[in-house]
């Protein structure tokens, strides 16, 4: 496997004359890489004959109060693990590689060039995170330039990720498919493997595995009532918070957004009642640490109810 710091050197991996004409899939990460990035990297790794990978804790996609500085990093497990699944090359790029003038946290005080997707990034994730879908889709877009992926792999875990990227690659015409992998979970809570998992000690992911109990009752709920009148936006709110409740009622758990959502505009669902509308629940909860109650996280996690 090839490690690639520079812009450089990626492009000039790119240019090889055995590499040039190839199918290229790409899969973009900020390391701290699990079974959920590996999901990616195997499919990338089926469809395309040559796999890059890259990692970069991109400081653009922070808030300055965010985990920037804490963020675990584990370069060199991650590299061992990229070799061993087969990975061709890795870039492993330094802030300076893709922001040349720096990009200080303040946003006031950001210069250069950025992607807004307007529309899309202002609704859930964006909400709290303002600024993170415009870091985002900035440096994904930076990535594909120095890449030219002719496929590039996301989780379905970034829902609403995806959709701006989609969005981005469509609009801007960047020339390359986009590939969709589903959540990869715990075997045994059903806990979506997260890299920020790594915060929260054994007893609170547990506690934290509700999270996806309840949205999975949630889309039961509306997948159960779909041949039938249906049920409440509300009526599917409760069912997926019943599990929720007593974690609010210890502290363990504080919600900041529940969304039941169409898929490709993200606008909140009011009525239930047009069933052929693919939705999706997603859901951002703070999960406090129960041996170290000054540590908060903030997990997301989401379901997609197919309309029949
Ligand atoms: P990161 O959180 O490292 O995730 C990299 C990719 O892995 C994303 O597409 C994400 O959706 C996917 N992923 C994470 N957990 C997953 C899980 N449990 N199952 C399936 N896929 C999972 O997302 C980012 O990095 C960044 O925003 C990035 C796109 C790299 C831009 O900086």
């Amino acid at each position: 496997m090839q490690v690639l710091r520079t812009v450089a050197e990626v492009r000039a991996w790119r240019k090889q004359e055995n590499v040039r004409n190839e199918d290229v899939g790409f899969v973009p990460t900020m390391g701290c890489l699990h079974e959920g990035h590996a999901s990616l990297i195997q499919q990338s790794i089926k469809d395309n004959k040559f796999t890059v990978v890259s990692i970069f804790v991109n400081p653009s996609q922070f808030a300055p109060t965010e985990d920037l500085d804490k963020y675990p990093r584990t370069l060199d497990a991650d590299k061992k693990l990229l070799e061993e699944l087969g990975v061709d090359a890795v870039f492993v790029p330094q802030p300076k590689d893709l922001y040349p003038r720096g990009i200080p946290l303040d946003v006031s005080k950001q210069v250069g060039p950025f992607i807004s997707v307007l529309g899309l990034s202002e609704k859930l994730e964006g909400k709290t995170r303002p600024n993170f879908f415009r870091g985002v889709a900035t440096v994904v877009g930076k990535l594909f330039n120095i890449v030219q992926p002719t496929k590039a792999y996301f989780g379905q875990k970034d829902f609403q990720q995806f959709v701006v990227l989609q969005n981005m690659v469509k609009e801007l015409f960047f020339d390359l498919e986009l590939v969709m992998m589903p959540i990869t979970r715990s075997a045994t809570s059903g806990l979506a493997l997260s890299s920020r998992n790594k915060y929260l000690c054994e007893e609170s992911l547990e506690i934290a595995a509700n999270i996806y109990k309840g949205l999975k009752d949630g889309a039961q709920l509306i997948i159960k009532n779909q041949a039938t009148e249906g049920v409440t936006r509300d009526d599917v709110l409760d069912a997926i918070q019943s599990r929720w409740i007593p974690y609010y009622q210890t502290g363990d758990f504080k919600l900041d957004y529940i969304s039941i959502a169409d898929v490709e505009t993200l606008d909140e669902v009011e009525t239930l009642s047009n069933k052929s509308q693919d939705i999706v629940i997603s859901c951002a909860v703070y999960v406090r640490d129960r041996l170290d109650l000054k540590t908060t996280v903030r997990l997301i996690d989401n379901v997609l109810v197919p309309g029949c």
